[in-house]
């Protein structure tokens, strides 16, 4: 199971500790959650935060935009060292011309769907796109409950990145523990998001290593 920690339930007075103590983990990526205020009922931190993650992170950066219109800050993502790109089904008037702009920075594209939004509304970007990110909590907020329907959604996912015979890789964020890692596996997701099952938990390394092994 590919792992990516996410750093919005780090301790931000101590950001450098807790990206270092990613860095010594079998973490393969570091989850990067922007929030705008208007997508999502909440604001996190913008590009000078990033940039002092990048500069700390040896692992690469999953940037997930939960983002009104996220095209103007692509740029700023690739600066701040993202390898994957994800912005919002429901946030972007031109879907298929953002994933196009992110593959021509070089970084990967995912397309993120919130609870309510269909697997089917996919079909025609699944064969553009490196990544589906699937909400299994509705974005804005670390430390809520996981959304039973989500093993659904994988699996209609996985079935229509088959139909297609779309690259696209699979990952869920969104109360992600160990009690539903492994259904999720089975439903065919490929890349787990975790923040606060991790760091709240005793020894985060040991719990991304837990994870990993799913
Ligand atoms: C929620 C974010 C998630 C969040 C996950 O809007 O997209 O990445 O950090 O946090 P947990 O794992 O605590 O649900
Ligand atoms: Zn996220």
């Amino acid at each position: 199971m590919i792992i990516s920690p996410s750093i919005l339930a780090a301790d931000f007075a101590n950001l450098q500790r807790d990206t270092v103590l990613l860095n010594s983990s079998k973490a393969d990526y570091i989850h990067i959650d922007l929030m705008d205020g208007v997508f999502v009922p909440n604001i996190s931190f913008g590009f000078p935060v990033t940039n002092a993650i990048n500069k700390h992170a040896t692992k690469p950066l999953d940037f997930h935009l939960m983002l009104e219109n996220p095209d103007p800050y692509l740029n700023s993502c690739k600066d701040s060292g993202a390898d994957y790109i994800s912005v919002h089904y429901e946030a972007c008037r031109h879907l298929h011309s953002t994933v196009a702009q992110i593959k021509v920075l070089d970084c990967k594209a995912g397309v993120a769907i919130n609870p309510h939004t269909n697997v089917s509304l996919l079909e025609d970007i699944i064969k553009e796109i490196n990544l589906v990110l699937i909400m299994s909590v509705n974005p804005g907020f670390g430390g809520q409950k996981f959304i039973e329907r989500t093993y659904q959604k994988v699996s209609q996912t996985k079935e229509l990145i088959l139909k297609h015979n779309s690259n696209a890789l699979i990952e869920v964020d969104g109360g992600v523990n160990l009690s539903n890692a492994p259904k999720l596996k089975t439903a065919g997701a490929d890349m787990l998001v975790a923040g606060s099952f991790v760091f709240n938990s005793n020894d985060p390394v040991e719990t991304i290593e837990n994870l990993k092994a799913v």
